[in-house]
């Protein structure tokens, strides 16, 4: 694939298809070893963790649930730090094993957002799995559990990440060129 043009920005080839399909294999191997008997709920955080959400749990074999919740946190290429509403949360969350599902964690304002909402419902466990995680970005303590792939402060598009609503649907992950 050559570059590709979205709004005012280019963006070059970063992380294949291949590439992604192999490092959610590896964290659908590590959530199906810890949660074997949990019944875990998973919760996409949409827009952009449809597609994670999507691979990671047709790799996943234990018996499971899915839900999706959104959050607007983001706008343009720099994270704003404001972070809306958490909406759509209808499961009932107590005494459940949850998942949360990133596309990505960057500064990790949003993911510290919604464990604090998620702890108010009492689960009996939270962790978290997300696509891409940008180590040199992240301001938070939370541990960030089940990471498929850590890139550097880069501002990425595609399998579901976007830029200002283009990019989502490129297969792999593409990242600006400078
Ligand atoms: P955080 O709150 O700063 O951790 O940012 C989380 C959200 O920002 C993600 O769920 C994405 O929607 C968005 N985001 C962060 N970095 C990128 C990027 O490189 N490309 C596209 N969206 C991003």
């Amino acid at each position: 694939m050559s570059t590709v043009q979205l709004h005012d920005l280019r963006f070059e080839p970063f992380i294949s298809e291949q590439e992604l399909g192999l490092a959610i294999d590896s964290v659908a191997a590590d959530l199906n070893k810890k949660y074997e008997g949990k019944r875990p709920l998973f919760i996409g955080v949409l827009n952009g963790a449809f597609f994670f959400a999507a691979e990671l749990v047709k790799r996943i074999t234990v018996e499971c649930e899915i839900t999706f919740v959104k959050v607007a946190s983001y706008h343009g290429t720099a994270s704003t730090g404001k972070v809306d509403q958490l909406i759509g949360l209808n499961e009932r969350i107590s005494g459940r094993h949850v998942v949360v599902l990133e596309d990505i964690v960057d500064t990790g304002n949003t993911i510290e957002h919604i464990m604090a909402v998620l702890a108010d419902h009492h689960p009996a466990s939270v962790s978290i799995a997300a696509l891409l995680f940008k180590p040199d970005a992240y301001t938070k303590d939370i541990p960030i559990d089940h990471v498929a792939i850590r890139i550097p402060n880069a501002f990425v598009v595609g399998s579901g990440l976007d830029h200002d609503g283009l990019g989502r649907n490129l297969p792999g992950i593409l990242r600006i060129v400078q």
